[in-house]
């Protein structure tokens, strides 16, 4: 790398943003694409984020990713919000534009890059979705703006799945979600289902955890998505294996949602063999830590 004064920056802005792996997809990127940018972690100081913004934008920064805990907190801190951000509720990339930063979410749009690369679809389907935290609540309104045929949304505080439910049936205009407690996973009509683990439970160091172990649950899934890429493989994940399914991580949503946010920063379309080599680079990183 080549940091000279005409090098544009991205970073990162979140806490923690140690173990963040988005250096890896856009430093490697900007040398596949010959970009002169480099891109660095910030971690920002509880009640930091405004000013962090707006320092930002003052440095010429060109773009920023969001992470956990400032995802909805950064919208109050942007010049316009993109509308599928805004009705999920939570921007992840930042973009330069005049007087301001724009926001977007490019979380739920890699979640669909990664599926589709993957030859999952949501279009017409039967959909199991785990948990209702902000994560799950973002690909309840995915899957429901892609066409997903009925969503059952299991959580462990039913209260929480009703919140979800409600608000993603009235944007959507039908009543496409419906929530259960996750004690009731066995009133899920018999079928074949795609299944989306978007709860905490099994993230490293509790590898072992799983959020449902009955074999009669996975039996009904022909393929398990976990948003979670630490472990490798999830308890989930070798469960829907075990009961015949296909079971990814989610290591490649990863690595769309930072592929469209540099697609964004720099007006260019990646192509498909310049996110293999990003992924494989990724999966070294993976098995070197
Ligand atoms: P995120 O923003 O990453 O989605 P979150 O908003 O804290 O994080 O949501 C965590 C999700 O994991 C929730 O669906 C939570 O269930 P509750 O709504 O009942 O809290 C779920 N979760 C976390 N630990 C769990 C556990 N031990 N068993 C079942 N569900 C769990």
């Amino acid at each position: 790398m080549d940091i000279n004064g005409k090098t544009r920056t991205c970073g990162l802005i979140g806490r923690p943003v140690e173990h963040t792996l988005s250096p890896v997809i856009h430093n490697t990127l900007a040398g596949l694409t010959g970009h002169d940018m480099v891109y660095v972690p910030f971690d920002v100081e509880p009640g930091g984020l405004q000013d962090a913004v707006r320092g930002a934008y003052a440095l010429q920064i060109l773009g920023l990713n969001v992470t956990v805990p400032y995802k909805s907190e950064v919208i109050d801190c942007l010049q316009e919000i993109d509308m599928l951000a805004q009705k999920i509720g939570a921007v992840n990339t930042l973009v330069r534009t005049a007087g301001g930063y724009k926001g977007y979410n490019t979380d739920m749009e890699g979640l669909y890059r990664a599926m589709i690369s993957e030859g999952v679809r949501i279009a017409g389907e039967q959909i199991i979705l785990l948990g209702a935290g902000g994560a799950a609540r973002a690909v309840a309104h995915l899957c429901a703006l892609k066409g997903a045929g009925k969503i059952y949304l299991l959580n462990r505080t039913l209260d929480r799945a009703g919140q979800v439910a409600e608000e993603v049936n009235r944007a959507a205009g039908r009543e496409v979600v419906r929530p259960l407690r996750l004690t009731e996973y066995h009133e899920i009509p018999a079928g074949r289902y795609l299944a989306i683990q978007g709860t905490s439970v099994g993230l490293a160091p509790h590898d072992d955890e799983v959020i449902l172990s009955d074999k009669a649950f996975y039996e009904k899934i022909h393929t398990g998505f976990d948003l979670i890429y630490n472990p490798w493989e999830t308890g989930f994940m070798r469960l829907v294996k075990s009961c015949g399914g296909r079971a990814y991580n989610g290591l490649k949503m990863l690595l769309y949602q930072g592929i469209i946010a540099y697609e964004l920063w720099n007006d260019i379309s990646v192509p498909e063999e310049t996110a293999q080599i990003v992924y494989r680079k990724l999966m070294a990183h993976f098995e070197r830590s």
